[in-house]
């Protein structure tokens, strides 16, 4: 434990300070213009983010409303307490977020939870104005709420009340803790990443893509298990300060320690990663975009990465029901048999994945000015482009990922016209001739050492849940590719015998060099999404997949604080679980 904490940290800045200033200087080792890119585009990440942050007013609508549903549901159930969950509770709450509600109930003669939903529904229909929508049977029964907008609420409210959700509170309570030990990245991170969910599209379970609380646990994942040095550490290891009985851990039979003692934590540690925020945000888009084993693996912010075998997870098909479930495995942090993801379709993660990879490249492209970056990032996606919502006989048929082909046009490529052309005039020439065919086979050899060398030296370590993925042989292999096609390549542009004369002169060097002008000036020129549309990229993941499968708040942080306390106040069991660390 002791090593777990590091020196105090300094004083705390005032909320607002804290939050715009990372207290965590970039490093001077990466180049100067991805530095600058970084410094700016952070600096446009906490100013985006911080206008998105619910008002003061807003807050205290809520708040309001909330007292008034705990008001009426107390006239069935008196002893009866309704506690908010979700982001309006955990710090990553953005303007106009829907609320999630809990209603405890602390007395032991109390309703079933189905009754409890008919009930509460009944009377917020009739004492409110509120569109009421009981689910007595969903795997959590609630009752949904809206109120149509209105002069002071220009967007209406949005509220899920749920029965005796004890888990819930708890995993709120886990990201709020999260979110507390580093606000300026973590907090950043996920309202940025929240944002742009929506703005693309992607954050909607009803339709097959994820919900904001999956998005939450894919940072935190990232940030805990994937960044070396870690961002943050992993809460639900370290140990208590002093002993808990097993009665105060667990809940329903599942294990909800976590070390919740944040300030002391944040006085006692500290990352020793010190990536900007902008410089996480790459790497994010990029470890879920390439490097995340989606086929195979099971995100576990509690241990780390599992694999689909050993939870049980292989994906597969919900009986009766043309949905599929485990396409894409995060585990919850307490009910660790449960796949928080599991309405992710395969059209769903491969859109999710997409967005990911468009996300990486626009970031890998540095626009001159990082609020450019930022546009492009949250650009709105259009609705065609979404998987189709829910089918009238309320069956989910997972539809295809929209690809678009255009027809083929009986076009006759210019090259092949100038390739004739050329062969027609040194045909008679044998050293022409030669040349020729010498270079029609140097790209190749070039280009498959080329790859070899590119993957020895640049992505050693990537493509680690490729079919063919080759474990530790895979440098030597790249080492033997590289030096073969580079023999050939040097035998194929050689002269034909020495001296070297116009008739053995070999051509293909030349041929080569200016095929290869003519590549560079079309790279810079062409646009990379005209070379390689986005729709391909997909169309190659999912039959690259095809095979394993078939085989197989408060505005800133410093409302923390309260928070937290109201939380352990009055929260399932109401435990402190951290004591004095001396
Ligand atoms: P926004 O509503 O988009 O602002 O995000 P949120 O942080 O409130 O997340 P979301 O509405 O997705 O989830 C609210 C809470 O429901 C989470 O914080 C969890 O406590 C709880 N929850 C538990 N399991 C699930 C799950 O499988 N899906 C979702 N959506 N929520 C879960
Ligand atoms: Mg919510």
């Amino acid at each position: 434990m002791a090593t777990a904490y590091a020196q105090p940290t300094s004083a705390l800045q005032s909320p607002r300070e804290h939050f715009l200033q990372p207290n965590t200087p970039p490093q001077p080792r990466k180049h100067a213009s991805r530095q600058r890119f970084a410094q700016e585009f952070s600096q446009c990440l906490y100013d985006f983010v911080i206008q998105l942050l619910p008002t003061a007013e807003e807050l205290a609508v809520k708040e309001d409303v909330r007292k008034l549903l705990e008001r009426l549901i107390r006239t069935i159930e008196p002893d009866s307490r309704l506690l908010q969950f979700g982001s309006t509770a955990n710090g990553f709450s953005l303007r106009n977020s829907d609320m999630d509600l809990c209603c405890l109930i602390d007395s032991e003669e109390r309703l079933a939870a189905t009754d409890l939903v008919n009930m509460a529904g009944d009377l917020l229909e009739r004492e409110t104005k509120f569109h009421v929508k009981p689910l007595p049977h969903a795997r959590i029964p609630i009752v949904k709420l809206s109120l149509d907008p209105a002069p002071g609420l220009p967007y209406g409210i949005a509220c899920d009340i749920g029965f005796e959700n004890r888990l819930a509170l708890e995993n709120t309570r886990l990201l709020m803790c999260y979110a507390m030990i580093d606000p300026p990245r973590v907090r950043t991170m996920v309202l940025f990443l929240k944002v742009w969910s929506k703005r693309r599209k992607i954050n909607s379970p009803y339709k097959g893509t994820l919900s904001s609380y999956g998005y939450v646990l894919l940072v935190i994942y990232f940030l805990v298990h994937v960044k070396s040095p870690p961002v943050l550490p992993n809460l639900q290891v370290m140990p208590p300060l002093r002993p808990i009985s097993k009665e105060e851990t667990h809940l329903n039979g599942h294990n909800i320690w976590f070390f919740d003692d944040i300030e002391l934590l944040r006085q006692r540690w500290k990352s020793s990663n010190t990536d900007s925020v902008a410089e996480l945000l790459i790497d994010f888009f990029k470890f879920y975009s390439r490097e995340f084993q989606y086929s195979h693996g099971v995100a576990s912010i509690r241990a780390g990465l599992l694999t689909k075998d050993s939870k049980g997870w292989e994906s597969e098909y919900e009986k009766g029901s043309p949905r599929e479930r485990n396409r894409l495995c995060i585990e919850d942090p307490f009910e660790v048999d449960y796949n928080v993801s599991r309405c992710v379709t395969k059209d769903g993660l491969y859109t999710i994945r997409g967005e990911f990879m468009r996300a990486s490249r626009i970031l890998a492209t540095r626009p001159d000015r990082a609020i450019v970056a930022l546009a492009q990032l949250c650009e709105e996606r259009k609705e065609e482009e979404l998987v189709h919502p829910l089918p009238n006989n309320g069956l989910f048929i997972p539809p295809r990922l929209t690809v678009r082909y255009e027809p083929v046009q009986p076009v006759i490529a210019p090259d092949g016209v100038f390739g004739a052309a050329l062969l027609c005039t040194i045909l008679p020439s044998d050293v022409a001739f030669t040349s020729l065919t010498s270079a029609g086979g140097v790209p190749t050899t070039a280009a498959y050492g080329l790859i070899a060398l590119l993957r020895l030296f640049v992505t050693p370590d990537d493509f680690t849940s490729s079919h063919y993925f080759l474990g530790r042989w895979r440098r030597p292999a790249y080492i033997a590719t590289a030096l073969f096609n580079g023999l050939v390549f040097a035998t194929q542009i050689s002269p034909f015998y020495f001296p070297v004369t116009a008739q053995s002169f070999n051509f293909a060097p030349v041929i080569l060099g200016a095929v290869t002008i003519f590549g560079v000036l079309s790279w810079y020129f062409i646009p990379a999404d005209k070379w390689l549309r986005r729709e391909q990229v997909l169309r190659a993941l999912r039959i690259a997949d095809e095979e394993p499968y078939a085989a197989g708040s408060s505005a800133v942080e410093g409302s923390f604080a309260s928070e937290n306390a109201r939380y352990r106040a009055e929260s399932v069991n109401g435990k402190v679980k951290g004591v004095d660390i001396d």
